[in-house]
């Protein structure tokens, strides 16, 4: 007797499974480990994955309600994006245009524009029109192959409009299929009524902004911008330190620009990833490869920015150390969805494989989201998040770049694209 179920998914070329024995994330040459299965088949009941196997073998066990045929194309884990900024009103390509003439991130930062001007543009905007502004980019997240995205706040920067902006991403996640984290990071700048009074800013955040974002459980992760003239390391302590105490995971905008030393922080603190890493130091790969941190690598912005010195992901994966790749989805220095582009980029700049870039942004991902249990890989159990690609093999992902690759989306065993 065939067991009834509600789809199957069968004739991939490649059944990308990224099955493993040992649960964390995928370090060094296991990056390379997908666990492909030619002319693969997935079975799904409900929202899970329950089976995984050659076509002919899931058939002979499997009565399923619905049947997707393949017909030959790629088949992986739906897309994790572990680090983005989806909420914000208004757009900054008026900056895009100042960097091309030559101006940098951090003068156009210091003359009042960068994220102080978003900061600007959502403190006017009301919850409902964020709501409205951001769907549109969920959408997009997804036709691209993306099913669960971490979403910051960090564009409101007082008490009222970092909550406003938590609970936008609370009400986003209810109405339409892609998955949102929600991670808190009022500390990603300092408000310009603040300027000249960080302490007392710092202040805020500890006392009122994360007590309120704990009492109304809006966020599972506190993030914050450790940088150069934003949050040195002592204040990035201070604040992290407090969030985790409380209750809150943690992670960290790291040595983007300058080395200041937020890779060893990472570290120091137990958070769970470091992201950036542009300026890291040996000394903080070696001490985040001995916590286990996540560096999480987000070539997108170093490409947008126009700058050369991309992050050592070389360096990072040979030392043996966990890590993933990102977006970086923000109006100022990544202003894209895609995935299979960031995976493009990371192979051609930063010199990862395509089978690098494809753990690197579904179950290692997963783990940096603190997800790694439920997403990432088809393994019985897991949530069923597929994408079916129109591409005979995975590398086609970051080779065929500029185009829509993803022919169809299963969030949660429905099909959503
Ligand atoms: O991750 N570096 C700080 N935060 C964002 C940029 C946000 C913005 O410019 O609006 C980032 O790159
Ligand atoms: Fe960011």
């Amino acid at each position: 007797m065939k067991r009834r179920i509600n789809l199957i998914i069968k004739n991939a070329s490649e059944l990308i499974t990224m099955r493993s024995a040992k649960a964390g994330p995928r370090c060094g040459h296991d990056m390379h480990e997908l666990e492909i299965i030619a002319d693969g088949a997935v079975a799904v009941d409900k929202d899970k994955i329950i089976d995984v196997g050659r076509s002919k073998t899931i058939a002979a066990k499997y009565q399923a309600a619905k049947t997707i045929d393949a017909g030959g194309k790629t088949v992986t884990p739906g897309l994790i994006d572990a680090h983005t900024h989806p909420v914000f009103a208004g757009d900054r390509s008026n900056e895009f245009e100042m960097r091309l003439k030559g101006a940098t991130y951090q003068e156009i930062s210091a003359a009042g524009g960068g994220i102080k001007s978003t900061v600007k543009a959502v403190r006017k905007a009301s919850e409902k029109e964020l709501v409205h502004i951001s769907l549109p980019r969920l959408e997009s997240f997804i036709s691209c192959g993306t099913t669960t995205i971490d979403a910051k706040s960090g564009y409101g920067l007082t008490l009222d409009d970092e909550l406003k902006m938590l609970r936008v991403i609370r009400d986003l996640g209810k109405i339409q299929p892609l998955e949102l984290i929600p991670t808190f990071l009022g500390a990603h700048e300092i408000p310009p009524e603040y300027q000249g009074r960080k302490n007392e800013y710092v202040k805020l955040i500890t006392e009122q902004m994360i007590p309120a974002v704990i009492n109304d459980k809006l966020a599972e992760f506190c993030d914050i911008f450790c940088e150069k003239g934003v949050f040195e390391i002592e204040e990035s302590r201070y604040i992290l330190d407090f969030a985790r105490k409380h209750g809150l995971k943690i992670k960290l905008h790291a040595d983007e620009f300058a080395p200041l030393g937020g890779a060893e922080l990472a570290a120091e603190l137990g958070a769970i990833s470091a992201d950036h890493l542009m300026a890291v130091s040996d000394k903080g790969i070696r001490a985040m490869k001995e916590k286990g941190v996540i560096a999480v690598l987000l070539p997108g912005t170093t490409f947008t920015l126009g700058l050369k010195n991309y992050a050592p992901a070389r360096k990072i994966i040979d030392n043996g150390n966990p890590m993933a790749l990102a977006t970086d989805f923000n109006p100022g220095t990544c202003f894209c969805e895609s995935l299979p582009a960031i995976m493009n980029i990371a192979c051609t700049q930063m010199k990862m494989t395509p089978a690098e870039a494809l753990t690197a942004t579904t179950i290692n991902a997963a783990w940096a989201i603190g997800r790694g249990e439920s997403l990432g890989s088809m393994e019985r159990g897991k949530q069923a998040d597929l994408v079916i690609w129109n591409i005979p093999s995975y590398k086609h992902i970051p080779y065929h770049f500029g185009v829509n690759l993803a022919m169809a989306v299963i969030k949660r065993g429905k099909r959503v694209i």
